[in-house]
């Protein structure tokens, strides 16, 4: 299959008579949907819009067997050793609250984390400091943005008892050797949680393979519809933790007094699910076991040269992260002199439906404490052409020439 026999499934990339052409370079934000995960979504909304599990009716009964399907799919995506490992949650933000609020934290517990985490990946634990007394810790990078193992297995030395990092930065697009990480990790007894939101969009990962012990991803950067997520988790690990949310859904059977809670995974999914959304993240995975990751890695390094090469000559362009297109995947973030990256990003916009990102990407706390006000950041995926990219390309100098 070829880049176009793909984009022929994203209805926006197919534009009908008179409508605009858009470029979209915001994939680390949102990818695109295919019309697959469309339909599966549509399908349930008109033939079978009930419940999954509550109701006994022939319509439920789909829901049900479509639910149990997206869970298999998103398994199997993941190697997780068991379907219930897998819980169904509206994005990664959701994943790691529920692994902050649902593990065992007493005071003074250290909580490592990454120097350019998103805020899905700081608040949650800035949380836990003022409620719970826990320590928390932040592990800077190397100057590039590449991870500093040394400095990790110093910091793992004063006993931590969760590490959790973002596995691919949507600021810099740098994926950490999480192979090493954990086995670093799990050998001084700490538990390892991995951010996967920008990861899981552009590589495969085996949990099992790998050892980790919990990992969120956002199905809406995967190709699945807005609001849809999973946590995997370890049987054992989440057999042994107290859901946060709870009602609906999550229990057995209750008393005025007390409750049975259902086991894993319904003791996580309190209350009515978005079940359109779990079935179109169902098909997702599929579409995208369909593509490849070998795919997707080589598109997302042949647009990202194009884009490193071809403004590497545009006076006062900053790029952060490292200067290989190779270690930063479908990620270009750069701040031009004396512009602002919001200007930027409306320009582009303005002059060629060139859609980007622009501000601080969520990791503020690296923008705040560097002193830099703003990027733009152009996100590909394997539906961009390198046609697109030289349009971008194109347009950033022109930008650059008039301002
Ligand atoms: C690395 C990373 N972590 C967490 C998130 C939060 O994802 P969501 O908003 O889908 O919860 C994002 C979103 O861009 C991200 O890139």
């Amino acid at each position: 299959m070829t880049i176009n026999d793909y984009r022929i499934d994203f209805p926006i990339l197919n534009p009908q008579n008179n409508e605009k052409r858009i470029i979209y370079l915001d994939s680390a934000c949102q990818s695109l949907r295919p019309r697959q995960v469309i339909e599966a979504m549509d399908r349930y909304y008109t033939q079978y819009p009930a419940c999954s599990g509550r109701s006994n009716h022939q319509l439920a009964a789909n829901v049900t067997r479509l639910v149990d399907d997206a869970r298999q799919q998103m398994s199997k995506l993941l190697g997780a050793s068991r379907v219930e490992e897998i819980i169904f949650t509206r994005n990664t933000t959701e994943g790691i609250n529920l692994v902050a609020n649902a593990l065992d934290f007493n005071p003074g517990d250290i909580v490592l984390i990454g120097g350019k985490e998103h805020n899905s990946n700081l608040i949650p634990w800035q949380m836990l400091v003022k409620r719970r007394g826990i320590q928390l810790k932040i592990l800077h990078s190397h100057a590039d943005g590449s991870f500093d193992l040394s400095a990790f297995e110093l910091a793992l030395s004063e006993g931590v008892k969760l590490v959790s990092f973002g596995y691919t930065s949507n600021l810099d697009g740098v994926t950490l050797p999480v192979e090493q990480i954990i086995k670093l990790a799990h050998k001084k007894g700490a538990l390892v949680l991995l951010d996967a939101a920008q990861a899981a969009p552009q590589r495969k990962i085996n949990v099992r393979a790998l050892d980790i012990d919990f990992l969120a991803l956002s199905g809406h950067k995967i190709l699945g519809p807005s609001g849809t997520g999973v946590l995997y988790g370890k049987y054992k690990l989440l057999d042994g933790m107290n859901p946060f949310m709870v009602g609906g859904d999550t229990v057995a059977s209750s008393t005025y007094e007390t409750c049975e809670f259902l086991p894993v995974p319904e003791k996580y999914e309190a209350g009515l699910q978005d079940y359109a959304g779990i079935i179109g993240l169902g098909a997702a995975a599929r579409y995208l076991q369909s593509v490849g990751f070998d795919a997707i890695q080589k598109q997302e390094f042949l647009l990202n040269k194009i884009m490193t090469e071809g403004t590497n000559d545009i006076q006062g362009l900053h790029l952060i992260g490292p200067a290989d297109p190779a270690l930063r995947g479908g990620i270009f973030t750069f701040y031009v002199d004396g512009i602002d990256s919001h200007r930027i990003a409306l320009m582009l916009d303005q002059m060629a439906n060139i859609c980007v990102r622009s501000g601080q990407h969520c990791v503020h706390s690296w923008f705040n404490a560097k002193g830099i006000k703003g990027s733009v950041r152009a996100s590909t995926y394997f539906y961009n052409t390198q046609e697109e990219i030289e349009l971008f390309v194109e347009n950033l100098k022109k930008i650059r020439k008039v301002l």
